[in-house]
């Protein structure tokens, strides 16, 4: 435990590795960095959204966020929450984490960056009987190796009304379609195998959390989802309303394909909109390649597709000479007057709300 990492604005004692497993002493991973800081932008964001999602209230338990973090692992999420969000923002931060001695860890890890121990609860439990016991949060952030799934249920019932539930799923294997018979097991829905399958697949997770939400009559609507290297991520926004259960239920599809059944999946929107253009807001807090990643998002957000064209394989075989430039590709649809995007999904993906043929004449025309 004697060296030192940093991240954002905080140090904690642990080891930058490049390879991370389940094993480690204390998991701490540096590829998450950008899972954790657009959590960081997202609740900075929310929290001046008052107005448009959370119910107005002079309670400051209301106005201010009762955080959970049931599988804190080296702490660096709360830590950084604690330190990058705006004061006053956090109401109590409750950590959590089942690897022996925690509390003496995470205190290190407080000590060492000037935290006041006192603004932490710490706990040492099952993530389940942890949030099962509690009085409830605005916040729950569920980011486990693997799957979520085991943590679905106690995090939905501990979730506040208009609170926000992050939702990490690392078993992409499943949810993109090398081992369908894992996720009809685990996510209840058949996964597609072509260039779609990370969108796909994401909307696949989105559909199972919201299940268990409708089972209590919680509709989560998810307000700022994504796939990235080897996870997905998806907060949903809580509102405790059958009527908006039932509209998501409709939003709930199969997709047909070559006589295929696939899905079901959520086909509804995968960003709020006026979440974005508060991130946009504070978006200066990101570092350059977060900045980078934040902004394909919020241009793609613009697009409410189902799915998007793989420019390669539409040229595949067709080809007239050079594939056309993305730019050129992009600038004959706008100037179609369709909306278009490139798409984080995929470095070779356009989402356009164009039909196929005219996405084809550009890349056939000679
Ligand atoms: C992927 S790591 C968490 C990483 C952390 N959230 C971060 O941002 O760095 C998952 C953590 O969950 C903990 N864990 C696994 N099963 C648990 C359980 N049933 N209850 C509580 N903690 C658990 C592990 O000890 C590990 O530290």
């Amino acid at each position: 435990m004697g060296s030192i990492v940093e991240e954002g604005s905080i140090k904690i004692f642990g080891e930058k590795k490049e390879i991370v497993d389940r094993k480690m002493p204390v998991f701490y991973n540096p590829v998450m960095k950008l899972n954790r800081d657009i959590s960081i932008l997202l609740l900075s964001a929310f929290s001046g959204l008052d107005a448009v999602y959370r119910k107005q209230s002079t309670d400051k338990r209301r106005s201010s966020f009762r955080i959970a973090d049931p599988l804190a692992g080296s702490g660096i999420r709360s830590l950084r929450f604690k330190k990058e969000l705006k004061e006053g923002s956090i109401y109590e931060i409750h950590v959590n984490d089942l690897k022996p001695d925690y509390e003496t860890y995470l205190k290190r890890n407080i000590e060492l960056n000037n935290l006041n121990q006192e603004e932490f609860i710490i706990y040492n439990e099952d993530a389940n009987l942890f949030l099962e016991k509690s009085a409830g949060f605005d916040y729950i952030d569920i980011d486990p190796f693997g799957s979520p799934n085991p943590f679905l249920d106690s995090a939905i019932r501990a979730l506040r009304s208009e609170g926000i539930l992050a939702v990490t799923a690392t078993d992409t294997s499943a949810l993109c379609g090398s081992y369908p018979g894992a996720c009809k097991r685990k996510y209840w829905a058949t996964p597609l195998r072509n260039h779609i399958m990370h969108e796909f697949g994401l909307r696949i997770l989105i559909r199972k959390v919201q299940l268990i939400g409708l089972q209590y009559e919680k509709a989560l609507i998810p307000v700022f989802s994504y796939a990235k290297d080897h996870y997905m991520r998806v907060f949903f926004l809580n509102t405790k309303s059958k009527k908006l259960c039932d509209e998501i239920s409709k939003k709930h599809s199969f997709l047909i394909l070559d006589e295929d059944i696939y899905g079901p999946v959520w086909t509804g929107d995968l960003w709020d909109d006026n979440l974005i253009e508060a991130m946009q807001r504070e978006a200066s807090i990101l570092d350059k390649e977060s900045l980078k990643f934040f902004n394909l998002l919020a241009e793609e957000s613009k697009i409410k597709e189902f799915g998007f064209y793989d420019i390669h394989k539409l040229a595949k075989n067709n080809l007239k000479g050079n594939l056309p430039k993305f730019e050129t590709i992009m600038n004959f649809l706008v100037s179609n007057g369709f909306k278009v995007s490139r798409t984080h999904f995929s470095p070779t993906g356009i989402k356009t709300d164009a039909p196929k043929d005219l996405v084809e004449k550009v890349l056939f025309s000679k």
